[in-house]
């Protein structure tokens, strides 16, 4: 396959850089993260959906460098809570919210509730510097625990039990939540997009 592009990753999240570079190495000469080329901004995330914000994203750190960018915005939509937290997912509990006050809000949220089904959302764009914009979205099915489960992964992971797993990603390996998860699938499609 030729290779023809620089990409570099609007994310300084080291698990999502390992996951895009084994999923779309083969297509790009070299792949970068925002540290790597000493970026360091913060950009707002202003849309009202995943593919909204994963364009402010990636066209944002293409303008700024002239690289093809690749962002991804992910987030967890819980039925009972009309699609909430969603895009919301990383302030759930304030601007300055960490993943342990998130976690506690969503389960007092869902305190009584019976009906915990959820999904984890992501949507991964490619802004081309020429302007040109791909997205690929990918959904993973569960339901939400009434207590944490695991330290594996990263934010709702402990709470979200997996439909296809059948555990909790707080439990799953990477390996394994990487096969099923949100972000997994998504780049996959990006993978077929950039095949064509
Ligand atoms: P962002 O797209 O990196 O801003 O992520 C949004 C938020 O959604 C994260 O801060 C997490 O709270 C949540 N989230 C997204 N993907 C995952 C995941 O794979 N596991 C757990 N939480 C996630």
């Amino acid at each position: 396959m030729t290779k023809i592009n620089d990409l570099i990753i609007a994310s300084n999240n080291q698990n999502k850089i390992r996951e895009i570079k084994e999923i779309l190495g083969d297509f790009f000469t070299n792949i970068y993260s925002l540290s790597d080329k000493n970026i360091n901004v913060e950009i707002e995330e202003t849309g009202l959906t995943f593919e909204e914000n994963a364009i402010i994203k990636a066209k944002y750190i293409a303008e700024l460098t002239g690289i093809t960018a690749l962002s991804d915005d992910s987030g967890l939509e819980v039925n009972a809570l009309d699609g909430k937290p969603g895009v919301y997912s990383a302030r759930y509990a304030g601007e300055k919210a960490n993943t342990e006050n998130n976690n506690a809000k969503l389960l007092k949220e869902l305190e009584g509730i019976t009906d915990r089904r959820a999904n984890f959302t992501s949507v991964i764009a490619i802004c081309y510097p020429n302007g040109k914009i791909i997205t690929a979205r990918g959904t993973t099915y569960g339901r939400i625990l009434e207590k944490l489960e695991g330290n594996n992964g990263f934010g709702y992971d402990p709470l979200f039990f997996s439909n296809d797993l059948q555990k909790s990603f707080g439990i799953a390996t990477s390996e394994e939540k990487n096969k099923v998860s949100h972000r997994g699938l998504a780049l996959q499609k990006m993978k077929e997009l950039l095949s064509k």
